[in-house]
């Protein structure tokens, strides 16, 4: 069977945490490896063809964990831009972050906007990384932002304007550790994404998963709200 390249992949990179404590380790191990599933799949994809990568690294509720966990997931994600950075030059790819700036550490907001100017003509792969980042909060954002212009009509293609980003709506969504839910992760964009649930915890998660998601995917008919082809 032929195989169907989606052009944008979203992931909730979930089951860190239990993927630690199966191992009697603490929860920051966790995220440590799932930074390297994470640096694995942004990798693999564009060799595949797939031209964008969205990730669910740090949700607006996540605050709500241990200032440790917090703490964890910020300095993992500067180290993670420290890190890939000459990696992301050399391959082509364009570093993005959607998601709220309060809050947000004023170092790690730095990084990220210079990693962002300096990968911003990359085609290779986009790596849209979903930090400080809420489904909601990004359409009360994109409201607050048209009550300050003058549209007086709005509809779903400018109304998308103001989002975060104008990248194309992600053609399949995938969560690991076998969760059935969506988590407030891109409720807009994901109107007729194609849903993939794995029971895999995410620091497991690599190139021979992602060609299974794929595998599934191509089997399946998209219809956008239309008929069945007979
Ligand atoms: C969900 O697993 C995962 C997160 C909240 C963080 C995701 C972060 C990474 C994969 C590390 C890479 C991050 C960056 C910023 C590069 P969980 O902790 O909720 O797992 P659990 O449900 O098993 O407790």
């Amino acid at each position: 069977m032929e195989k169907i390249i989606p052009q944008h992949i979203a992931i909730i990179m979930d089951g860190n945490g239990r993927w630690a404590k199966k191992r009697g380790l603490a929860r920051s191990f966790g995220h440590v490896e799932g930074a390297k599933a994470l640096r694995r799949i942004m990798e693999y994809l564009p060799k595949i063809g797939v031209k964008y990568l969205t990730v669910y690294a740090f949700s607006t509720e996540n605050w709500n964990r241990s200032e440790e966990e917090v703490s964890t997931l910020m300095s993992l994600f500067l180290k993670y831009i420290k890190n890939e950075r000459k990696s992301m030059i050399k391959n082509g790819i364009r570093f993005y972050v959607s998601g709220r700036k309060n809050n947000v550490p004023q170092n790690l907001l730095s990084e990220i906007e210079k990693l962002q100017e300096e990968t911003k003509n990359n085609e290779k792969l986009t790596l849209n990384i979903a930090f400080n980042y809420g489904g909601r909060a990004e359409i009360i954002d994109a409201v607050n932002k048209i009550i300050e212009t003058d549209e007086k009509i709005i509809d779903e293609k400018i109304f998308s304007k103001y989002l975060y980003n104008s990248f194309p709506d992600p053609d399949l969504v995938i969560r690991t550790s076998g969760e059935c839910r969506i988590s407030n992760f891109l409720l807009w964009q994901i109107a007729y994404s194609e849903l993939y649930i794995t029971d895999i915890l995410w620091p497991d998660f690599d190139e021979k998963e992602i060609d299974k998601a794929i595998e599934n995917y191509s089997k399946r008919e998209r219809r956008f709200g239309g008929v069945r082809n007979v």
